[in-house]
């Protein structure tokens, strides 16, 4: 562990914009507020959440993330590391303990803040580069197949699953959670993606640029469209009769932008009945450990599409920005 500094590395950016706004800076290592754990980063991860604070994007987010320019200007949230200091009421860790979790002052820096109940241990068998890579998109996946019905520890024998986008960050866990629990998965991703679906254990693939998905048979109890392609309610007429889909969000997509998927995706919920379920996936402690759990025994393994520098954090998040990163775009610092 190195002594803490005054001043550390990071990647930022002082206006909205693609990933040309985001640059190398030195700035001041942030002070820990009363329940905060300041960690020494050692690996970060980037989700599409932050392309969307890095464009501002969709316009409501500026409300809280500031209306002319980022007010947190440090980008990435997933973070693995080293505790270094605490806040005064942090009692549950010590400067020494190697966390994971959703850093608040942005991920892509040598330090980095969280909250005391958002990150969780390492275990010694997981890398930080792992672990940071299995932040969000692993909790999305397992709060995803738990809002359809398949919880943690649920038997899923005899379920049909359909992921789509099946190769990115969240439908990679899926693939594997779902396999996990017994389901039978098909993946959907394009064809260079095949094989690294099927290695992760899904049963069939359909390559989205050869054929459509809307051509599947209509027996799916679960389809996790992590892209938003398809209009949902074509997803809907794939489904069983007691199938559900989840349409999480996507960068833009035939149903327009996130929050304006989960809205209609909920209006036709109770208008229409259909069968659709949004779910919101925030880290806890005790979520993040069973994610760590998962990952120490093999349950689980990230796919990895690219580990980058530091410096070139630019690079990382336009990969992320591209909408076809295989698995996760990992930085270590
Ligand atoms: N509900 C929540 O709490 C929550 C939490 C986190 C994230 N999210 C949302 O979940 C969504 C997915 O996140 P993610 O991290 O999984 O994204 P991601 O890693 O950026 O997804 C990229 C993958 O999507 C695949 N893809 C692109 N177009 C496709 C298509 N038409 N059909 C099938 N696959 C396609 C790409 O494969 P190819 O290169 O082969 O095309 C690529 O591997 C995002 O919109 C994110 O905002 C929701």
């Amino acid at each position: 562990m190195k002594t803490a500094m005054s001043t550390m590395n990071a990647i930022a950016h002082d206006r909205y914009g693609e990933a040309d706004a985001l640059a190398p800076v030195t700035l001041p290592v942030p002070s820990p507020g009363p329940r905060d754990v300041l960690v020494e980063v050692e690996a970060a991860a980037l989700n599409p959440a932050d392309v969307f604070k890095m464009r501002g994007q969709p316009r409501v987010l500026r409300l809280a993330g500031g209306l002319t320019r980022p007010t947190v200007r440090v980008r990435g949230s997933d973070m693995a590391g080293t505790v270094v200091a605490v806040g005064a009421e942090v009692t549950h860790w010590r400067a020494g303990d190697r966390v994971f979790g959703e850093a608040r002052s942005g991920s892509l820096a040598e330090y980095a803040l969280a909250r005391d109940d958002r990150v969780a241990r390492i275990p010694d068998a997981v890398t930080p580069a792992d672990a940071a890579a299995s932040v969000m998109a692993a909790l999305a996946a397992r709060d995803g197949l738990a809002a359809a019905g398949i919880a943690p520890g649920a038997d899923a024998t005899g379920k049909r699953v359909l992921v789509i986008g099946a190769s990115g960050g969240i439908g990679s866990f899926a693939v594997q959670l779902a396999k996990h629990a017994g389901a039978h998965v098909t993946g959907v991703c394009s064809g260079r993606n095949a094989d690294a679906v099927r290695a992760l254990g899904a049963d069939g693939v359909v390559d989205y640029t050869r054929e459509s998905v809307t051509d599947l048979p209509a027996w799916f109890d679960v389809i996790f469209d992590n892209v938003g392609a398809v209009p949902m309610e074509e997803l809907h007429a794939l489904t069983s009769p007691t199938g559900m889909v989840l349409p999480n969000s996507g960068l833009a997509g035939a149903d327009g932008g996130p929050l304006m998927k989960v809205l209609r995706a909920n209006a036709r919920r109770f208008l229409l009945r259909r069968r659709y379920r949004t779910f919101l996936s925030m880290p806890s402690t005790a979520a993040l450990a069973e994610i760590a759990g998962a990952l120490a025994d093999g349950t689980l393994s990230p796919l990895v599409d690219a580990v980058l520098p530091l410096a070139r954090g630019s690079e990382a998040m336009s990969r992320v920005a591209s909408g076809h990163a295989r698995g996760k775009v990992v930085v270590v610092v």
